[in-house]
This record gives structure tokens, sequence and C-alpha cells, in this order.
């Protein structure tokens, strides 16, 4: 077992965290599953296949089955209340190495929970199961205390540096930049823009 501090994700967690006042809504992910599912588009990489993993509430899968019903998304979480609630695959990303890969991973605001031994499997998990791009949210130790609203914010997590989490990541992946990055054997990016592997 790999979520942090032995959390127990059940439904007072997302009625405290994803209430009226959470962390985000279906609003607002519309937002960035369509800048997300459009920019791989102007890569020439259009998204046939999606993995969310830690889905939650199921907001991403929700908006690719509403708007690209022709997209085929598979969403996993470690929560057995979520899974059951929301319909996904009971899945440890830590310890799970998915079969085959997707055009688009999801880890959206999940990583955090994972002590470091644990993150650095699930990247490595992360990194096999992505074909073009990787949507990765994780605010650090630095975000914690300068950025996110402690009052609808979980605060009970990993919190580690920019610096530390990139370490992990290079090997693996060059940053695109908004969240995005992208296998070393995946988009081919100008120089100018996503940062040098
Ligand atoms: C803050 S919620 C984010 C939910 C969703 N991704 C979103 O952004 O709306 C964190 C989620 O990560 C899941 N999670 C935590 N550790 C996990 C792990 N090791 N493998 C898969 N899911 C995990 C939790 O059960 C929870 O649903």
């Amino acid at each position: 077992m790999s979520a942090a501090k032995n959390r127990n994700f059940d439904d007072g967690y997302y009625r405290r965290f994803y209430g009226e006042d959470g962390v985000h809504d279906d609003d607002r992910i519309n937002h960035l599953a369509t800048a997300v599912h459009h920019f791989a588009a102007w890569w020439g990489t259009p998204i046939t296949s999606v993995l969310d993993v830690g889905a939650g509430m199921g907001m991403w899968r929700d908006w690719y089955v509403n708007h690209h019903p022709e997209v085929k998304v598979r969403s996993t979480d470690i929560s057995k209340y979520a899974c059951e609630t929301w319909g996904h695959e009971l899945r440890d990303i830590s310890t799970w190495k998915p079969r085959g890969q997707y055009d688009l991973v999801i880890s959206h605001s999940v990583l955090q929970y994972l002590d470091n031994a644990s993150f650095t499997q699930a990247i490595a998990n992360l990194a096999s199961a992505t074909r073009w791009l990787l949507y990765l949210e994780i605010p650090t130790k630095w975000d914690y205390e300068n950025i996110v609203d402690e009052s609808s914010t979980d605060m009970q997590v990993y919190q580690r540096s920019a610096g530390w989490y990139r370490k992990v990541l290079s090997p693996h992946f060059q940053q695109v930049g908004a969240g995005l990055w992208t296998p070393h054997n995946g988009i081919l990016m100008y120089e100018l823009e996503a940062a040098k592997p």
C-alpha cells in the first residue's frame, strides 16, 4: 500500500475536497481537458486513447465520454469507494504496470500521496504507459507554502521540491509545460517549445 500516511480515500474525503469550494470541478476540467486535447492535435498526435490514474470522481473520464465518445478511456483509482461509486478499476499505480500504451495519460493531483519509493515506481509505470503525453499535476513544497488555498486543499501529503520531482521524471520525460510531459521518444518538440531534456 503506497498511499500517503495511510489515507482513507472514502466518502468523507471526496465530500471534503470536492464539495462546493473544492479544488476543481467539471467546469474547470472542461477548460483544461479542451486545451490538452487540442494541443495534442496541434502537435499532430491526436488523442485516441486515454488512461486516467487516480481518477477520483472521474471528471476527465466524463469529459472524454461526453465530448469525444470515440476515444477509448480507462480510469483507475486506489480507492475502493471511488471505484465502486464512479466506476474505475481498482489499481495502485505504484505497483501496477499497465499493459500497452495510451496516447494521453492523466495523473491529476495524485502522486503527492505517494512516498518517495512508491512515487519513483509510479513514474516508471506511467512512463511505460505513455505514448505521447502525460498530464501531471503535483503541487510542490513551494506551491503548498505560496500558492495553494489551505482551506480547500488536502495538506496531509508529501511535500517535495520541484528539483526532486524533476530528477525522478527526467530519465523518462521531457517537460513541455503547463503540466504536460512527453516521453523522450514521444513528440518531437521545437527547441523553445519545451524544456531542454
Ligand atoms: C486529490 S484526488 C484527485 C482525483 C482526480 N484525479 C481529480 O483530479 O479530480 C487523489 C486521488 O488519487 C487516488 N490515489 C491515491 N494514491 C493512489 C495510487 N497509489 N494509485 C492510484 N490512485 C491513487 C485517491 O484515491 C484519490 O481518488
